[in-house]
């Protein structure tokens, strides 16, 4: 096996584990919003920390692993940049995003279970429509790594993904019934 090969794999390997990471958040986020009841805001807020430190160092190895294959392959490729950028955006993204918001939500639920400020951050919409961006992004690049297309169509590629994230990103912002918090005693 050559080192390009065994590069390569690790690569796709850790896009697993970005989309793997991704789906538990999702998953988090959106069992978050339902009103948990103590054990399950416990349960989903340790899993939405935990799907965070997951992708997050595999997508430094996406982008290490990348690099290297991309040197490899030479030359001034529209889909490797437009992908190592967009990399970086859906990175920045989550930090901005949805890790501050993550670790609030831990700190109130730590400090003060089922505050009306907890609530709220809870049912942030920023959070659903932070991992719905992300992974219409990731599912770009993916386009942009099987389809190995010219910049203007990589540019146009990413920015169709972006727009899809978006569009599901937005009823994100619908209302919720209240009825659907939970007490505990
Ligand atoms: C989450 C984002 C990414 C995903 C899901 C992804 C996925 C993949 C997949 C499935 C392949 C195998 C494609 C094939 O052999 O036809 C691949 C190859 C490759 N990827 Fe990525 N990738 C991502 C990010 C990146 C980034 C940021 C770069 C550049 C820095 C990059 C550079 C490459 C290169 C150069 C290849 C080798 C293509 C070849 O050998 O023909 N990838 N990627």
């Amino acid at each position: 096996m050559t080192l390009y090969a065994l590069i390569l794999f690790i690569h796709v390997v850790g896009t697993f584990f970005v989309f793997g990471g991704m789906g538990l958040e999702w998953l988090a986020v959106g069992y978050l919003r339902r009103g948990p009841d103590r054990a399950e805001l416990e349960r989903w807020t340790h899993l939405a920390a935990v799907a965070s430190r997951f992708y997050g160092p595999a997508l430094g190895v996406v982008l290490f692993s990348g690099g290297y294959l991309a040197s490899k392959l030479g030359g001034n490729q529209g889909w490797i940049l437009v992908s190592f950028v967009t990399l970086f955006v859906i990175g920045l993204i989550g930090l901005l995003f949805t890790s501050r918001r993550v670790r609030a939500i831990r700190k109130a639920a730590s400090e003060n279970a089922f505050s009306g400020a907890l609530q709220n951050r809870l049912r942030d919409p920023v959070l659903v429509a932070s991992v719905r961006l992300r992974l219409a992004l990731v599912f770009g690049v993916l386009l942009l790594m099987v389809s190995k297309v010219n910049l203007t169509s990589s540019l146009i590629t990413i920015a169709g993904a972006a727009s899809l994230g978006l569009f599901f990103a937005l009823p994100a912002w619908r209302r919720l019934p209240v009825h659907g918090a939970k007490t505990v005693s």
